[in-house]
């Protein structure tokens, strides 16, 4: 699937993307990501991916979903540097909604580290509220270990701008 909506470019990322996923992982988290761990992620039944940039071929952010039921859950979302503060994880995040919705999804869940103050504004702007913590969530070796549960109630979140 692509999506254009005048400026951007969204478009569905199955397994072959694995390589460019794990490229846009990289750069945006700084950490190594495994082309196969991404594969294996992407096989994952249930999971959605949709890559998002200025034009289409200009990847600059992306995010991945994995679904069951009537619930789904954000496994992550990043953009690149360089593209931040264009609304592109904004916008992602209300394409995943509506697409969500259409596989009847009522609430979406994520975890995030409760340092990260750019995401967790993210969220909230998109109808994302807090709804607990975990302390030790995160591997020994981080600073940041407690992760803010989140979540958004599809039939009450906004609708997208
Ligand atoms: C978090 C992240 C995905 C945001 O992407 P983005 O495309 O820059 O976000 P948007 O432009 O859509 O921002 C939407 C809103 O989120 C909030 N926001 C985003 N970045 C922010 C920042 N650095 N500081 C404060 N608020 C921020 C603002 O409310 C913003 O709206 P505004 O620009 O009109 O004020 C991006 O910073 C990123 O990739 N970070 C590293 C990876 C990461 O932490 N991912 C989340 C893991 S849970």
């Amino acid at each position: 699937m692509t999506v254009n909506d005048s400026q951007l470019h969204i478009v569905t990322a199955g397994l072959p993307a694995a390589p460019l996923l794990a490229e846009l992982h990289e750069a945006c988290f700084d950490a190594p990501w495994d082309v196969k761990a991404m594969s294996d992620l992407l096989s994952m039944p249930g999971t959605s991916a949709f890559v998002i940039g200025p034009a289409k071929d200009i990847p600059a952010g992306f995010v991945i979903a994995n679904c069951a039921a009537d619930q789904a859950d954000i496994l992550t979302i990043g953009v690149l540097p360089d593209h931040r503060r264009s609304h592109l994880a904004s916008r992602l995040l209300y394409f995943l909604a509506d697409q969500l919705r259409s596989l009847g999804v009522d609430e979406v869940y994520l975890e995030v580290a409760a340092e990260n103050g750019p995401a967790i504004n993210l969220y909230k702007s998109c109808g994302y509220i807090e709804v607990g913590r975990r302390d030790n969530y995160y591997a020994a070796n981080r600073s940041d270990r407690t992760a803010v549960q989140m979540k958004c109630d599809l039939n009450l979140s906004p609708a997208s701008p």
